[in-house]
């Protein structure tokens, strides 16, 4: 007998389309991927405050801090990274539910368990954004110092030294963050929603 055969999915009253009509514009996905320190966090806020700013219904889910609590339990380890994205898959796909533009910053370096993320939308609702930046760049930048920590062998499976990024193939949007400021890279994202009728 599998665990799933006793729970039934209930239907809410109130529903993802009343709130879409609520809110006024449709609710969305942006997965920011890239390496650590590429600004995965920065331009997710970024984008986020305008947003914010402009009245949408926007919010943030971000790896560093999704870790300090939902997935404190999970390791660095290929299987963890998995299941990692795989729960912000779903807890990304409950606040497109609800009606929000989600700005989700996790490194998410395999390209299935992203797929498996997109699946988990309509067409249209996954948005991915891969900043693409060389690593001597972030590594440069290594705003947390973690780089060097990685280099000395005091943190195991970093992303880009011991652990790899594969790189999206046909991802919606690119964004070079060593080659454009942060203002360009939120006005291409937010002109991407509005050509798209998001906003
Ligand atoms: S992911 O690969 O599973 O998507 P996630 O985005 O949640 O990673 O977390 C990445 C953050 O954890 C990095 O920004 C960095 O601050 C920190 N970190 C700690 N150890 C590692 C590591 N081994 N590899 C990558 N990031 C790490």
């Amino acid at each position: 007998m599998n665990i799933r055969d006793n729970i039934t999915w209930h239907h809410t009253t109130v529903t993802k389309k009343d709130r879409l009509l609520l809110n006024g514009h449709r609710s969305c996905v942006l997965w920011f991927t890239g390496l650590s320190g590429s600004g995965k966090s920065t331009l997710a806020n970024a984008v986020d405050y305008t947003l914010f700013q402009e009245q949408y219904r926007s919010y943030v889910l971000d790896g560093d801090n999704i870790r300090h609590g939902l997935n404190r339990d999970l390791s660095f380890h290929a299987d963890d990274r998995k299941e990692n994205i795989r729960r912000i898959g779903e807890v990304a796909k409950l606040f497109v539910d609800s009606g929000q533009i989600v700005s989700s910053a996790f490194i998410s370096p395999f390209m299935e368990d992203r797929e498996l993320v997109r699946k988990m939308f309509i067409p249209g609702e996954f948005i991915e954004i891969f900043l693409n930046c060389p690593i001597d760049v972030c590594e440069g930048r290594d705003p947390k110092g973690l780089y060097k920590k990685a280099r000395k062998g005091e943190i195991t499976d970093f992303t880009g030294i011991s652990s790899p990024y594969e790189a999206p193939n046909n991802p919606e949007i690119i964004i070079e963050t060593d080659k454009m400021t942060i203002e360009q890279s939120v006005k291409k994202v937010v002109a991407y929603l509005k050509d798209k009728k998001i906003l």
